[in-house]
């Protein structure tokens, strides 16, 4: 059986104690759910990988970290950077190219071919966000989150022929990526993405904070 993706992208969410809430939660729940298959992968902003870190070992949680962001550039005088050596410590996975980073921070291709150059270099799997069939896939990447910016938390996912589509397009030039579908996905939406069989998995942002909601979506 192929692996399937949960990735919970938490954006600029949450507070030490309301991430204790929700890992909570999760422990509590996760029992119920069958994990066969399933691969969960929780991004917590920066200031809160070491606690999720630690909470999730302390429990024998089965849940890997990313980071949301890694810096363009290697350890040195880059103030307010988080380099990939540092997110090393804890996470074993990157986001790189959310179209929110895009659009807020102006990222460029240049930004995003160095993040993913760093990113690997630490030996970080790299989870590349892309808006369309036409953004280029970055060379040595694992996994690739289709994420049109009309879906992004507007409740609005995009149709399944068209994600399905937009797949085979990436596939076809990346053969060995895994494709993932994000935007509006939510316990309400998830079941119609299920005929999509080239799907490896979910990018969640806004029904990843909660932890009912979460657990919802890893059941469905
Ligand atoms: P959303 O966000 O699930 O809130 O639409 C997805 C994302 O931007 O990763």
């Amino acid at each position: 059986m192929d692996t399937r993706y949960y990735i919970a992208n938490w954006k600029s969410n949450k507070t030490k104690e309301e991430a204790r809430l929700f890992l909570q939660g999760i422990k509590e729940g996760i029992g119920k759910i069958d994990l066969e298959g399933k691969k969960i992968i929780l991004a917590p902003p920066f200031t809160l990988l070491d606690f999720c870190s630690q909470y999730i070992k302390e429990h024998s949680l089965p849940i890997s970290l990313a980071s949301q962001n890694v810096s363009s550039f290697p350890s040195g005088a880059y103030t307010g950077e988080v380099n990939a050596r540092q997110i090393k410590e804890f996470a074993g996975y990157t986001i790189v190219s959310h179209s929110e980073r895009l659009r807020y921070l102006h990222e460029s291709e240049s930004d995003i071919e160095n993040k993913v150059r760093e990113a690997l270099n630490e030996g970080l799997i790299v989870i590349q966000c892309i808006q369309d069939e036409m953004s280029k896939v970055h060379k040595d990447i694992t996994i690739v989150a289709y994420e049109p910016v009309s879906a992004i938390g507007t409740g609005d996912p995009d149709d399944p022929d068209h994600i399905s589509k937009v797949f085979d397009e990436v596939l076809r030039n990346n053969p060995s990526v895994k494709v993932l579908y994000g935007g509006s996905v939510n316990p309400q939406t998830i079941s119609q993405f299920k005929s999509i069989g080239t799907l490896s998995g979910f990018l969640i942002g806004g029904a990843s904070l909660d932890s009912t909601s979460f657990l919802s979506l890893l059941n469905g």
